[in-house]
């Protein structure tokens, strides 16, 4: 994790990605990943930072732009596109007959703040690749293949994470609609101002791949019956597969999620006032953090302070109050609840202890979810298919928007070494050689899912 630690800098240029560039290693397809990496670079641009630094959040112009670029790249791989009603950019690749229920293939293109260049990136473009590979083959499927780049994974815009997904699995909260970003802009009025309705009402029954249909907000979801199910690629954000050697794994499930917004209230005051007056809330904060690791590390899961804003904020001033975040995953639902219950009950210790309040607001929460056996499947088969053999099965301690998308259809996902498991960081790297293989993998999966089809 020595590089997880670096300070943040730009992104450095597609040419000095000199990885990407060497010759051609074996039967893989390296060419083919070196132009997709060649994408993820394009992509990369598009940022609200400034210096390279990667920001790219929902309903905003680089939103935007980057679905005009993915969609452009669906086109030329055969998809007839569109932007659904939540700003997810989607392409499709009609199956034998049209209107078959469809596999879907995706991933994000949004990101954290000072981002990589891959997560949830890289598994868009290489589904798009795969489509690409499949029409090209002309072979004859038994379904449709749709990919969908998701707006809005990362929750960085809105706080709300998975919020594209969600849309599409028609699990979309209108309470969320009042939700703000920095700037005090609703969500509601962030998706009018990207040309989207906001409203959720039922939509008509064929409106869910018509660009002309209905624009409710509530067109976005899509129905089970229309559906195969859901494939994603990812880097896998974590160092198990680099350290066993393995290019490429097979996810067992994702781990559910819980944030929270906490506020640490006490009083602030004159740097000179003696301790034993002093209701500090960034002291008091700063023992929460560290009791959140402690409590978190001693239960076997994993949680995270990564957000804090202290006021005043000022040299000469105690802080009067804090602002903090907090992101706790586990991979059962019940030992991630257990433990925020400790953790309820050790901030009230500390509040107590120090003439402090305390209260948490639940901002985000998303149940452990198990990846499909028949999809799991598939994916090791087309693991195997490169010649990797034992795929190694890994739980996500990170979420994705497999995780909305189980509400509507089965999912499973393929992860990519990435190196030094770092990730949400500008050094992000994965090898063209790992993303050869993936795409193999990944095409491989859909072919043996179109091999098992009932005819
Ligand atoms: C998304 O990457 C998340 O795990 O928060
Ligand atoms: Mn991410
Ligand atoms: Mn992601």
């Amino acid at each position: 994790m020595t590089e997880a630690a670096a300070p943040l800098e730009a992104a450095a240029p597609y040419e000095s990605a000199a990885p990407h560039a060497t010759p051609a290693t074996g039967p893989l397809d390296r060419t083919g990943a070196v132009s997709l990496l060649a994408r993820c670079d394009e992509l990369a641009a598009y940022s609200t930072l400034p210096g390279g630094l990667i920001r790219r959040v929902y309903l905003t112009d680089e939103h935007r732009a980057v679905n005009a670029l993915a969609a452009k790249w669906m086109l030329e791989a055969g998809m007839r596109t569109w932007q659904d009603a939540a700003g997810n950019q989607c392409g499709r690749l009609e199956g034998r007959t049209p209107g078959l229920p469809a596999l879907l293939l995706g991933s994000h293109l949004d990101t954290v703040p000072a981002a990589g260049r891959y997560d949830g990136i890289l598994g868009v473009l290489i589904a798009i690749a795969t489509v690409d590979r499949i029409h090209s083959s002309g072979i004859d499927l038994p379904f449709a293949l749709e990919v969908v780049a998701f707006g809005d994974e990362e929750g960085t815009r809105f706080g709300r994470a998975l919020l594209g997904s969600r849309a599409l699995a028609g699990t979309f909260d209108p309470d969320w609609l009042d939700l703000v970003d920095e700037q005090g802009i609703t969500l509601r009025d962030a998706y009018t101002a990207f040309g989207l309705d906001p409203t959720l009402e039922t939509p008509a029954p064929d409106a869910v791949t018509d660009a002309s249909a209905p624009t409710g907000l509530a067109a976005a979801a899509r129905r089970p019956d229309d559906l195969v199910g859901y494939l994603e690629a990812h880097i896998e954000q974590g160092p198990y597969l680099e350290e066993a050697g393995h290019a490429l794994g097979i996810v067992s499930s994702i781990a559910g999620a819980r944030r929270f917004a906490i506020t640490v209230t006490g009083q602030a005051g004159h740097s000179g006032t003696p301790f034993d007056r002093r209701h500090d809330a960034l002291a008091g904060a700063a023992e929460i953090v560290s009791l959140i690791e402690s409590t978190a590390r001693g239960a076997g899961l994993i949680a995270t302070v990564g957000h804090l804003d202290v006021f005043p904020n000022a040299v000469n001033v105690i802080p009067g109050r804090v602002e903090l975040s907090l992101d706790l995953r586990a991979e059962f639902d019940d030992d991630r609840d257990r433990v925020w219950q400790q953790l309820g009950d050790a901030m009230a210790a500390v509040a107590a202890r120090r003439g402090l309040t305390v209260e948490s607001r639940q901002t985000h929460s998303a149940p452990a979810v198990a990846c499909s056996p028949r999809l799991r499947a598939a994916i090791e088969t087309g693991i195997r298919s490169t010649g990797q053999t034992d795929p190694m099965l890994l739980l996500s301690r990170a979420g994705h928007d497999g995780m909305a998308v189980a509400d509507v259809t089965d999912f499973a996902m393929l992860f990519i070494r990435c190196r030094g498991g770092v990730s949400h960081h500008p050094d992000e790297h994965v090898l063209a050689e790992d993303v050869a293989a993936a795409t193999d993998a990944f095409e491989a999966a859909v072919r043996a899912l179109v091999a098992a089809h009932p005819a």
